[in-house]
């Protein structure tokens, strides 16, 4: 294994529900949801179920073909979106296999765009962000202005522009005739979960009409009623929808799936063999993700993630209340939380995984909590159980001892 990662002991071998169960099997309650992928939690058995169906009827057939899922995947997804009151224009889905490669093509279906409609090729520039992650390919890493992430693996592509998050004042000339399309996530996951507010989206939409330019949500964390709502901009008036949807992590449950959502503009500037994949889109993985994007799609879901989502902050409130140095806001909105600390959370992750619950953390000193949407009152309570006593060890300086001892049922 190329050492790209830094992990912790546990080796982890099956998962149900919001659980992991390590090696000797110690079991572990899951507010990572494997960074919010897994949605419905872990060894869903209908998901399971179709896998074991799909796999025993076709696996792959290649773009080269037809299939009946690709299609049906597509359909649902617009569908889907239409319904909730998002994305007004969505019209149709280009489907690969994470969520880098959705903002891969998203990029690059924004540059034919920006090339149809001035075809000197001026208009090829994509505006992002500042505290924005948008993958580690090429593109998206050109579009995720981090030098941790851009310095390695430097010189970045040409033609990319980074503005600053919520500065309306900032996008007249940030975004310009020159644009090709700008990217953005509604609410910023790795960089610490902050919301952009209504009105920098709006006039974001705004500017990019004006000078012709694609806006990209990329919705790939805090899509799929993470927020409570089928997608993060579902609330927002019809003139700050975007033109592009990208989305991943939770499509598949865990299986690698992602998918690039576009209007019917969009898509009219593509034509066949401007883009592809050998993957994306095949027979399995769209097959699950119609399941779970069904799923994912039920109101009855997102209303339970918004009440899930108050009894998170209540606790979290509790925990300020209780240390208010250490947490100095509380952020988000629905499954995707953070709170700020006022230093290193990695002691306090540590205690808490030693105690069995796992957490992770985003942008500079936050916690974030993504965990599965299923997750019930009871296991939030416990949670929050451990969490506190984490919290209580590393602020009153106790030596941190593994006391996760607990040996469960097999
Ligand atoms: C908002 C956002 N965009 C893109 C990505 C990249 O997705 P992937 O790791 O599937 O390539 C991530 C992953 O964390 C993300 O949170």
């Amino acid at each position: 294994m190329v050492k790209t990662y830094v992990r912790p002991a546990p080796m982890f071998v099956k998962g149900s529900g919001s659980y992991l169960y390590d090696v000797e099997n110690r079991k572990y309650l899951d507010f990572t949801a494997g960074i919010a992928v897994n949605a419905l939690g872990h060894a869903d058995p209908e998901m399971a179920e179709l896998m074991y169906e799909q796999a025993k009827t076709l696996i792959h057939t290649s773009n080269l073909y037809h299939n009946p899922w690709t299609g049906a995947l597509s359909q649902l997804l617009v569908t889907k979106t239409l319904d909730s009151g998002s994305m007004h224009d969505a019209g149709s889905v280009f489907i690969c296999n994470s969520g880098s490669e959705a903002n891969e093509a998203a990029i690059k279906f924004s540059r034919k765009v920006g090339k149809v409609r001035d075809p000197s090729g001026k208009k090829h520039e994509i505006v992002s962000f500042h505290n924005s992650f948008h993958g580690r390919t090429m593109g998206s890493l050109s579009a995720t202005p981090n030098p941790k992430y851009q310095k390695p693996f430097a010189p970045m592509l040409p033609g990319f522009r980074y503005g600053n998050y919520n500065n309306v004042e900032e996008i007249k000339n940030l975004v310009t005739p020159e644009t090709a399309g700008v990217i953005v996530e509604p609410i910023q996951g790795e960089g610490g979960v902050i919301a952009a507010t209504p009105e920098f989206l709006t006039a974001l939409a705004k500017r990019c009409k004006e000078v012709g330019a694609v806006l990209i949500y990329d919705e790939i964390q805090c899509g799929l009623a993470r927020t409570g709502d089928f997608w993060a901009h579902t609330f927002l008036p019809e003139e700050a929808h975007p033109d592009i949807l990208t989305t991943a992590k939770a499509l598949g449950n865990g299986f690698p799936i992602g998918a690039t959502i576009v209007s019917k503009a969009v898509a009219d500037a593509m034509v066949p063999g401007d883009h592809g994949t050998t993957f994306g889109g095949n027979p399995l993985g769209s097959r699950l993700a119609h399941y779970i994007v069904s799923r994912l799609s039920q109101k009855s879901l997102q209303d339970e993630v918004k009440v899930k989502g108050t009894i998170f902050i209540n606790h979290l409130k509790k925990l300020q209340e209780k240390y208010p140095a250490l947490i100095e806001e509380i952020r988000g909105r629905g499954l995707l939380l953070g709170a700020q600390l006022d230093r290193d959370p990695a002691p306090i992750i540590t205690a808490a995984r030693e105690r069995g619950l796992l957490i992770i953390t985003a942008g500079t000193n936050t916690l974030r909590f993504v965990p599965p949407l299923t997750i019930s009152e009871t296991e939030i309570e416990e949670g929050f159980r451990i969490l506190d006593e984490a919290i209580d060890l590393v602020v009153h300086g106790a030596k941190i001892e593994g006391t996760h001892g607990k040996v469960v049922e097999a």
